[in-house]
């Protein structure tokens, strides 16, 4: 009887991780979100019944430990923790660095913002689940990273824009290597996983929103000619799944694709 607290997991990923994990009715499954009622009446609506909603900001600790304290309540342990949320601003989502010349009150901004969320916000979540999956059989703890924090694929692949995303999440996945160096002693896994290009927006994509995806499409194209578009939040949690899964203590630390490689669309 597994059981899974997934962090952010009101809409996009998150939801998708609650919705395939409660159609096994023997998982333990507790979902943390900024917006409980509004993400319980979605549920409801779906007709997914085994998933318990929690309140939890993680920019804010003390929601965090709060939430700890009720899921410990309800499970005593935790086998999976999955870090998922994260800021990711539409305004600067395309910048490269040159561009916020002039601009460095919003530069700031954002890197504090994104910061807040996705590296402070990360420790924030691990330190207060820690003392639960500690008490777990599986003890894995994975944080959703990206491919867009890869050093190597940003040279090869030609991409300046998302300063502000990319680099947070390199600092991101430095959190999972420091995480994994301290607790492999006590056979606690931790995982910098990348999801893949996924679809998780609601509603139509805006018609600049698609020009933009095509351009980077094309890109990508060039290295990897079987990519057709994103992927389904549904085809992209079976696939981390498999991944967070198979994943060993002598593979802690590692940042990895859905695909478990560094194959990372
Ligand atoms: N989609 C992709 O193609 C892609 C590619 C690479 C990596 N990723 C990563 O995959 C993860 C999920 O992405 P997504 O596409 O599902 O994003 P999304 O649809 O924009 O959802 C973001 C999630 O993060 C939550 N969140 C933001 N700030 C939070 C906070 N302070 N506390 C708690 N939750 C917070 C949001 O909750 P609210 O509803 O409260 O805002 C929402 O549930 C992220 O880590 C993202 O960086 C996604």
């Amino acid at each position: 009887m597994p059981s899974y607290v997934i962090v952010g997991a009101s809409r996009g990923l998150g939801y998708e991780w609650l919705r395939q994990l409660s159609k096994d009715s023997s998982n333990t499954v507790i979902g943390l979100v900024r917006s409980v009622d509004q993400v319980q009446a979605r549920l409801d609506a779906d007709s997914i019944s085994n998933v318990r909603i929690l309140a939890g900001d993680m920019a804010d600790s003390a929601s965090l430990e709060k939430a700890a304290l009720e899921v410990s309540n309800i499970t005593q342990s935790i086998d999976y923790l999955i870090v998922n949320g994260a800021y990711i601003s539409p305004k600067s989502a395309r910048l490269n660095p040159s561009e916020f010349t002039g601009r460095a009150a919003e530069l700031r901004e954002e890197m504090v913002d994104s910061l807040e969320v996705n590296v402070v916000g990360v420790i924030y979540s691990v330190n207060a689940f820690l003392p639960l999956v500690r008490k777990g059989t599986v003890k894995k703890i994975t944080v959703i990273s990206s491919g867009m924090a890869d050093t190597d694929m940003v040279v090869q692949h030609d991409i300046p824009g998302s300063i502000v995303y990319s680099s947070i999440k390199a600092a991101t996945n430095m959190v999972v290597a420091k995480y994994a160096v301290e607790l492999r002693g006590e056979g606690i896994v931790v995982l910098a996983l990348s999801p893949g290009i996924v679809n998780t927006q609601e509603g139509l994509i805006s018609e600049e929103e698609m020009k933009v995806l095509m351009v980077l499409i094309q890109k990508f194209q060039v290295f990897y000619p079987d990519f057709k578009g994103p992927i389904t939040a549904a085809e992209s949690v079976a696939a981390q799944k498999n991944v967070i899964e198979g994943i060993t203590l002598e593979q802690t630390g590692s940042f990895l694709s859905h695909k478990g490689n560094k194959e990372w669309l």
